[in-house]
């Protein structure tokens, strides 16, 4: 056990009397009812539509586009073409940051991957600019298209995911594999996968001279506005940005995409307000994508089943322009204490849409392998995959050698097994049928994700009747931030939830940083404790220097918010309300600040991860190989939980994903035209409710002090890591056949392997 010290004071939470609470959805009610505006519901008066011409091929040049013909075409008002295409004040090509994504804005005749942005419509009508866009009939000087892991020379990569080093190690893992009493390496494969929010990608953008004003769904507003002012070279206060409401995100709306840069090009060009939304195939291409991954490997355990050996490489594909790598092997840093542990990465470029973020963007890839590994190594063991996991899993994080909160993890696995019925697993694998005569299979699996922290600002007011007023321009992807947010800043303000006025989802707000890495809840959430701190600080001082105040002299720390009203620590008889103080002190209202960031020194002390345990039956067709994931019961630890329904919500969510990833999800790409195949809802399977019957997460209680000061940590990635490799390691208990390439489908559980 490692014994920490307190480097930091846990913030003081004023009241806990909304934090903890499941409320339902704030914004349920106007989902639910359709009065929830999302982007594409504008349209300011003299609107026009814009549609996309995207390229059907993957690699070459657009030689020709019958301009004349869609122009002539009725209602077409503009064709826009890179012939024709407005200056920028960037070149969409230029990278001066890890974080800036290379666009398509029409700026060549040059083809990068099928689906390509190479022209716009825009008409009176959506039907006039979908005709003038089929009308434009493009011809191309076509290369042969480079497709799949095998496109072209590998490379190594200077850094991995959002900047992590390509290769990490601890220990030597060759000796440890040459020491080891048994020892495994194998190969995993994962499918390339496309966000598919319901929600397109979708902009309303009208502009008035210099500024620009847009409807658009965004997960970083303030990253967004400041990519379209360096695009169009105005400055980011020119730029209004709303984006109340997102029909779902995963990562592809983390950073403005080119399709919505080019509905405010056509804006701009043809000086009135544009709508344009991506149709459904036109995302898989533009907007990014979780890449595909080939992985290996190697496992090795002593005579005890100790494992002194773990080795990890993943070879994955990015676009031939951008540079995203999908750092797959890095989950192999955190679960597991092996004595020798080596992660590498490389890469090859293919005639793709640059790969990007997509939920649990590395981990999820990453987790599917490692876990399908661990269970072979405990199989080569003849143990319990779950005795093995426990025999294994780590103390202290095994890479960076640093503390970190897995005692939580152990109970993750005893309350989960529990749950789930565990005990009753035998051990060899087709030991189980149901009624019917279907194979079931049960399998574990570890998940593991980083609490991280980002930036944010917030501000807080109180006013002269009582209420208060949070603002952030946070971001709701439909994780519930309205709500859980809201939670926070009534403790903060010392109100109930109903006497405070949450305004968040606009630029023109302080900024929340991004909502991605599982950390806005953290990092929004401890700028709006902070904000409300300063402007209950600020109150409390107007109030202890006021000989007629009930708290005179009490002095700030005396003094405790609660229910509008502040009163002595040592007494609470004595105090006043918001709306007194305030009043005497002749104040309209008192406005506070706060900001929020990852404290370094105990970032650079401790190892901050949320843990949990993913626990799934499968039931299989012995005949036909038709497969089902009948059961999931996953338990997290995931720090204080603001929202216990929210957090279940998320958790859940994301087991769903981990099902996807095993059994259903995967971009087929024709190695011919390097077009994807199934790009569509139809054919790009994604799990129903009939595809998961039985769904639990539980919330294991874990206090985590040096997370941040409200102790939170993230929920939105973690049921994804673990519950893929619990799957795919079910579908092995139930058929004794080890699938190795994801998703598992049918034809590999039938054929001869
Ligand atoms: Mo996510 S991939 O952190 O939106």
């Amino acid at each position: 056990m490692v014994e920490i010290a307190l480097t930091q004071t846990p913030a003081h939470v004023r009241h806990g009397s909304s934090i903890g609470q499941p409320l339902t959805r704030r914004d349920g009610v106007l989902k639910v009812t359709g009065a929830a505006k999302y982007a594409a519901d504008h349209h300011p008066p003299g609107m026009l539509y814009a549609v996309l011409a995207v390229s059907s091929i993957a690699r070459g040049r657009v030689a020709f586009l019958d301009v004349a013909a869609a122009k002539a075409h009725r209602g077409v008002v503009e064709v826009i073409t890179p012939a024709n295409r407005p200056v920028l004040a960037q070149d969409p090509d230029e990278k001066t940051n890890p974080f800036m994504f290379r666009l398509d804005l029409l700026q060549s005749d040059r083809v990068r991957y099928a689906n390509q942005p190479i022209a716009i419509v825009i008409a009176q009508t959506l039907e006039a600019a979908t005709e003038g866009a089929v009308l434009l009939s493009p011809r191309y000087d076509a290369e042969p298209a480079r497709v799949g892991l095998d496109a072209n020379e590998s490379f190594v990569p200077a850094v991995v995911g959002p900047g992590f080093p390509t290769e990490a190690r601890r220990g030597d893992v060759e000796a440890g594999l040459a020491a080891s009493t048994k020892n495994i390496a194998e190969a995993y494969g994962t499918a390339a996968q496309y966000h598919n929010p319901m929600e397109p990608h979708a902009i309303v953008a009208a502009w008035d001279g210099d500024t620009l004003s847009i409807d658009t769904p965004s997960q970083g507003l303030a990253m967004a506005q400041g990519r379209l002012a360096g695009v169009f070279g105005i400055s980011p206060d020119h730029i209004h940005i709303r984006s109340p409401f997102l029909g779902g995100g995963f990562g592809c709306k983390g950073f403005i995409s080119g399709p919505q840069v080019l509905g405010a090009i056509a804006a701009r060009a043809v000086g009135k307000p544009v709508k344009l939304v991506l149709r459904r195939e036109q995302m898989y291409g533009p907007v990014g994508h979780r890449a595909s991954t080939r992985q290996t490997l190697r496992l090795g355990v002593d005579g005890d089943g100790k494992l002194i050996a773990l080795d990890h490489h993943t070879k994955t594909v990015s676009s031939t322009f951008d540079d995203f790598f999908e750092p797959a092997s890095n989950i192999s840093h955190t679960p597991y204490a092996s004595t020798a542990i080596a992660t590498s990465h490389e890469a090859v470029r293919a005639d793709i849409g640059t790969p990007l973020f997509m939920r649990a963007p590395g981990e999820a890839t990453g987790s599917i392998a490692l876990e399908s590994a661990i269970d072979e190594m405990a199989q080569a063991c003849g143990m319990d995959p779950l005795a093995f996991r426990l025999k294994n899993y780590a103390e202290v994080e095994p890479i960076s050698g640093k503390p970190f909160s897995s005692k939580a993890l152990r109970e993750c696995y005893r309350q989960g097994a529990e749950r789930f019925g565990w005990e009753r697993r035998p051990l060899a694998p087709r030991q189980m049928r149901d009624r019917d005569g279907l194979l079931v299979g049960w399998g574990v699996g570890t998940a593991t994700f980083p609490a991280l922290m980002f930036a944010a600002q917030a501000k807080a007011t109180l006013r002269r009747d009582g209420s208060g007023v949070i603002e952030i321009g946070a971001h709701d992807m439909g994780q519930g931030a309205w709500t859980a947010l809201a939670q926070i800043a009534a403790d903060a303000l010392g109100l109930d939830i109903d006497q405070l006025e949450f305004r968040s989802g606009t630029s023109d707000l302080p900024d929340a940083g991004i909502a991605g890495g599982s950390a806005h809840t953290a990092t929004a959430g401890m700028a709006i404790h902070n904000a409300g701190a300063d402007v209950v600080a600020r109150l409390a001082d107007i109030a202890t220097n006021e000989e007629r105040s009930p708290l005179f002299g009490a002095g700030n720390a005396g003094v405790i918010a609660r229910g509008g009203r502040l009163f002595r620590r040592d007494d609470p008889s004595r105090g006043e309300s918001y709306a007194e103080i305030i009043g005497r002190a002749g104040r309209a209202q008192i406005e506070g600040h706060g900001t929020s960031a990852a404290d370094q020194a105990t970032h650079s002390d401790y190892a901050m991860f949320a843990h949990g345990a993913v626990f799934a039956e499968v039931k299989v067709d012995p005949d036909l190989g038709q497969m089902r994931a009948t059961r999931v019961v996953g338990a997290f630890a995931a720090g204080r939980i603001i929202n216990p329904r929210m957090v279940r919500s998320q958790l859940c969510g994301g087991m769903i994903w981990g099902v996807s990833f095993a059994l259903h999800e995967q971009a087929v790409m024709d190695p011919r035209s390097g077009r994807p195949m199934n790009a569509n809802l139809a054919e790009y399977h994604v799990p129903v409710n009939a595809d998961v019957p039985s769904l639990e997460a539980i919330v294991v209680e874990e206090s985590d002090p040096y997370v941040n000061g409200l102790g939170i940590k993230g929920v939105g990635e973690i049921g994804i890591t673990g519950t893929a490799g619990a799957v795919a390691n079910a579908v092995w208990h139930a058929t004794g056949i080890r699938v190795r390439k994801f998703p598992i489908t049918l034809d590999q559980l039938i054929e001869p392997q």
